[in-house]
């Protein structure tokens, strides 16, 4: 696919992933596609399942209030997630879905070719990562990473949803938006 809008019928059309039988809609991205910053989160959740964007529940209005800690917002990001499809009751994806899909969130980054990358949650750290660490040890460490053919510097940080039932780890969160801003910053992305 040699544009987004090509990308994204392509996978309207693929029938490979059972995940898509199940979802109501295809949940793509969300944000500016020009922008230099890309957001990487898990799996449609059913708010998102519903409206075809990803986070727009409450997980992604506490994402927009991070986002605007620093100065950034959905102008100035770009989001998606791993898998384009909600696992049905939003249980985890299992290895052979995110392997099916991984070719075209690939390509995804390719196409938009960021210059900053930042991971939501384990799941999604992990796919990007290539580790089967946990986040709670990796969150908050840069390392360079290629996804696709696409080399771009990446962190890691703790989930919004998860930071809703644990309140007291956005300390941690916090520290790595902080991080985050720094690079951001550095870079004259925003
Ligand atoms: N959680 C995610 O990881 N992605 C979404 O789009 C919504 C909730």
């Amino acid at each position: 696919c040699k544009s987004l809008d090509e990308l994204k019928q392509a996978l309207a059309n693929f029938e490979g992933c059972p995940l898509r039988y199940t979802a109501k809609n295809l949940v793509f991205a969300d944000g500016n596609p020009q922008a230099r910053i890309m957001l990487i989160g898990e799996a449609p959740g059913r708010d998102e399942d519903l409206q075809g964007l990803p986070f727009v529940g409450r997980a992604g209005q506490l994402l927009d209030r991070m986002l605007a800690a620093i100065g950034l917002d959905r102008t100035s990001v770009y989001i998606i997630n791993t898998l384009p499809w909600r696992p049905p009751g939003n249980r985890t994806p299992t290895p052979e879905e995110m392997e099916l899909c991984l070719p075209f969130l690939n390509r995804q980054v390719e196409l938009v070719a960021p210059k900053l990358v930042m991971t939501l949650g384990g799941p999604a750290m992990q796919t990007v990562f290539k580790t089967t660490s946990g986040i709670i040890k990796m969150r908050g460490k840069w390392q360079d990473v290629t996804i696709g053919a696409h080399a771009v510097p990446a962190l890691p940080t703790l989930h919004p949803a998860y930071l809703l039932r644990n309140p007291p780890a956005k300390q941690q969160a916090w520290r790595d938006l902080l991080s985050f801003k720094q690079r951001v910053d550095e870079l004259g992305l925003a």
